[in-house]
């Protein structure tokens, strides 16, 4: 695997590809990686020739109070489960290679609506630096393909909306969440959790499981939601959102909506945990 915080580098291995007419496919990621990532990585591989990786801890979207500093940072065990995995080029920029006026005065990508309501709205410029990093990779990398993990439902969103509103040449594939075997969906932010609290952590994806199921009964959004609400501050957790929403848009769910996603937001000590569920009602 060729390793480089370069962007010449990157167009030069990638257009080499290009030219021998192989196809190219594309894994953002911060780093850190768990399975979660590597399975991006692996599927990647299913669907394409090669398979870029990035490495960036995007200063653009974390709040000022957020954990920017403390984020991990995991470069030599990433690369060797990378090179396991079968990606063959990876990208590790510094904030400098990739903001060299700074924050401030960078252009910059909103998509409106879709990024300024749940995480958006808790987190607020989240989205705007998601949008803006992911558009840049895209512009260095220019993948065939690109893979995000349903995980984060709405960013995964948020891109689609940005590929589509801003024709690029780009395909974006959804790759299903992967679980601790204790349901708790992976995420590097788990590492944050205290032993004690991991045990509580898988409460999370039981109260949307518990949701759906009620849904699919014909219990009422409104007492199924307050129901699990009760159960994740029981537990222990501090619910920043959890809501029904149009799977197809995030949109409020209406009474005729099939194809629903629970969406939740909930600190857990010092983590912010966020998980999905989608079902058919
Ligand atoms: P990061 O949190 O490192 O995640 C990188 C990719 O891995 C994202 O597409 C995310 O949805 C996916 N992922 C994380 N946990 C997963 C899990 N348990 N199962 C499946 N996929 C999982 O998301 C980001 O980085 C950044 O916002 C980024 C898109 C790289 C822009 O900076």
């Amino acid at each position: 695997m060729i390793t480089t915080a370069n962007i010449a580098d990157i167009r030069t291995q990638v257009n080499a590809w290009r030219q021998q007419g192989e196809s190219v496919a594309f894994v953002p990621t911060m780093g850190n990686l768990h399975q979660g990532h590597i399975t991006l990585v692996t599927e990647a591989l299913t669907q394409a020739d090669h398979v870029v990786v990035s490495i960036f801890v995007n200063p653009m979207q974390f709040g000022k109070n957020e954990d920017l500093d403390a984020y991990p940072r995991t470069l030599e065990a990433d690369s060797r489960a990378l090179i396991e995995a079968g990606a063959e080029l990876l990208f590790t920029p510094t904030p400098e290679i990739i903001y060299p006026k700074g924050l401030d005065k960078q252009t910059f990508v909103d998509v409106p609506e879709i990024g300024d309501e749940l995480c958006g709205a808790s987190r607020p410029g989240h989205f705007r630096g998601v949008a803006t990093i992911v558009n840049k990779l895209f512009n260095i990398v220019q993948p065939d393909l690109a893979f995000f993990g349903n995980k984060d439902f709405q960013q995964l969103l948020v891109i689609k909306t940005m590929v589509e509103d801003l024709s690029m040449p780009i395909k974006v594939i959804g790759v299903d969440t992967i679980r601790e075997p204790s349901g708790l969906a992976m995420s590097s932010r788990n590492g944050y959790l205290t032993t004690e609290e991991k045990a509580i952590a898988c409460t999370l994806k039981q109260s949307l499981d518990m949701m759906a199921e009620g849904i699919k009964q014909g219990r009422s959004i409104a007492e199924v939601t307050k129901q699990a609400t009760n159960m994740l501050i029981e537990a222990g957790f501090k619910p920043d959102y959890l809501e029904v929403r149009n799977a197809n848009n995030l949109k409020i769910a209406a009474a005729d909506n099939t194809e629903l996603v629970i969406v939740a937001a909930a600190y857990l000590g010092k983590a912010r945990l966020i998980d999905n569920l989608t079902f058919s009602k």
